[in-house]
């Protein structure tokens, strides 16, 4: 059709690497290539890494190994590493997959255009993993958004809290606050392009705060912008839940019901020693207030199971948690024992210890959420439609609580707000009819 260039991206970890990868095709796509799913077919492959668990990175190397033989084809293809993993590990990447030609880390984002020409131009080895964060955000601010009924928007990057076990800290920098200016250009453009909800990304994103204006004062401004219906964020975290975000959930109709908050463990020894900087009572405390001023208000967690020292007692008190607070969704993963952090030069636990535990937690979770998706039946709900399903005349949306539902339609229904009364519960997610 055209002689632009190919590039295969593939993403891993959280929706910032998500959003990231829309913004560097983007920059790709102003250099003249095409995005393909066919990794067969790519002039370049970028791989946008995670580095939170071990197994993340790993598959990164595993993947790379596989590219690199497509490249014994076709030498002139070109490997990219961007994402947590091009952060954390820089040079030894291409110590261990010398077939890489560029790593880029995320706080040099904004010399990707300079990064691609260079590529082109059939540089080998070109690395950028300095840490200018505020840089990066002035260069996404130009970039527009690609239309689609729920968009992500980053509005804060980095964490300075330091968890013992996590490597964001080291991996995304400090914490930066994009400008409130940008932010409301960014989403007034989407809504014009049909954007109809944004999930404000962070990964501590309700410590936003620039030049004085609070996460709340933020939200309260986009709850004015007519054309968005819909506002959620992630991740957020319990420290930062001041009281005048907990009201927003009362005073802001578009605010949606669900609230992800990250907890880690119910036992306050454990948050402790992970230098979480609150106790189990505390988010309880949260969860009871929100409870009250948003009677739908629903939550959903993430759990480490098994980090150093955890006890049985320790691991029980994580199960009463999750008991008292009945999530309607969470994540858990076995602890996993990252290079730099303070708690890999901790005596971990025995694997076979943290897999037991970790497969009673996800029992218990598991029937918490269909608890939850059984509550749903026979109810309505407001729905916003996103794709279209796998099935025949099938769109898939999801609730304002945030559960994917698939219902038939003869019309197309992507970008619609529709009432939608639930029939049946899948495994992990609702069906439904359009009233
Ligand atoms: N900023 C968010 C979480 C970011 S990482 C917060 O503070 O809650 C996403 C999740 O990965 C974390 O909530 C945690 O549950 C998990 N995680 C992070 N580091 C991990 C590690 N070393 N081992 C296992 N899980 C980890
Ligand atoms: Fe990691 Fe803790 Fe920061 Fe979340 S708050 S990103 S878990 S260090
Ligand atoms: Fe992974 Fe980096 Fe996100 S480590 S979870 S891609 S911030």
């Amino acid at each position: 059709m055209s002689n632009k260039k190919k590039v295969f991206i593939k993403t891993y970890g959280c929706q910032m690497n998500e959003y990231d990868s829309e913004k560097l095709l983007l920059d790709l796509e102003k250099n003249h290539y095409q995005q393909t799913g066919d990794i067969q077919e790519a002039d370049m492959v970028l791989l946008n890494t995670c580095n939170i668990r071990e197994k993340a990175a790993e598959k990164v190397y595993s993947e790379l190994g596989r590219v690199k033989k497509i490249k014994d084809h076709k030498t002139d293809l070109k490997i990219g590493v961007t994402g947590c993993v091009a952060q954390a590990e820089s040079l030894e990447i291409f110590d261990r997959q010398p077939a890489v030609d560029f790593i880029v880390g995320p706080q040099s984002y904004h010399k990707f255009p300079e990064i691609i020409s260079k590529v082109n131009d059939g540089e080998k080895n070109i690395i950028e993993t300095n840490f200018e964060a505020l840089d990066k955000f002035q260069s996404i601010a130009s970039l527009a958004v690609k239309p689609k009924p729920s968009a992500f928007v980053t509005i804060q990057e980095g964490c300075d809290k330091f968890c013992t076990f996590c490597v964001v800290p080291y991996t995304r920098g400090k914490e930066v606050s994009r400008s409130h200016k940008d932010i409301l250009r960014e989403i007034i453009e989407s809504a014009k392009k049909g954007v109809k909800e944004v999930i404000l990304l962070g990964q501590n994103v309700n410590s936003y705060n620039f030049e004085g204006i609070s996460f709340p004062s933020l939200i309260y401004s986009l709850a004015e912008i007519d054309d968005i219906k819909r506002i959620r964020f992630m991740t957020s975290h319990p420290r930062d839940m001041t009281d005048e975000l907990i009201r927003a959930f009362g005073n802001i109709s578009k605010l949606m019901p669900f609230l992800h908050l990250p907890v880690q463990s119910g036992s306050n020894r454990i948050l402790k020693s992970m230098n979480r900087g609150h106790i189990v009572e505390e988010y309880v405390e949260i969860i009871n207030k929100l409870r009250v001023i948003r009677k739908d208000i629903c939550f959903s967690s993430d759990f480490i199971v098994g980090y150093p020292g955890e006890t049985e007692k320790d691991f029980q008190e994580t199960i009463d948690l999750c008991e008292q607070v009945q999530f309607a969704q969470a994540y858990s993963f076995n602890y996993s024992s990252r290079p730099g952090t303070p708690a890999s030069r901790k005596e971990e636990l025995d694997e076979d210890v943290k897999k037991r535990r970790l497969h009673v937690l996800q029992d218990l979770l598991t029937k918490q959420q269909t608890t939850f998706l059984e509550r749903q039946k026979n109810r309505q709900h407001n729905v916003l439609f996103e794709k279209i399903g796998r099935g025949i005349n099938e769109y898939v949306g999801r609730t304002e609580h945030f559960s994917p539902v698939t219902v038939v339609s003869k019309e197309n229904i992507v970008g619609d707000i529709r009432r939608v009364e639930i029939n049946a519960v899948m495994s992990h997610s609702l069906r439904g009819v359009l009233k």
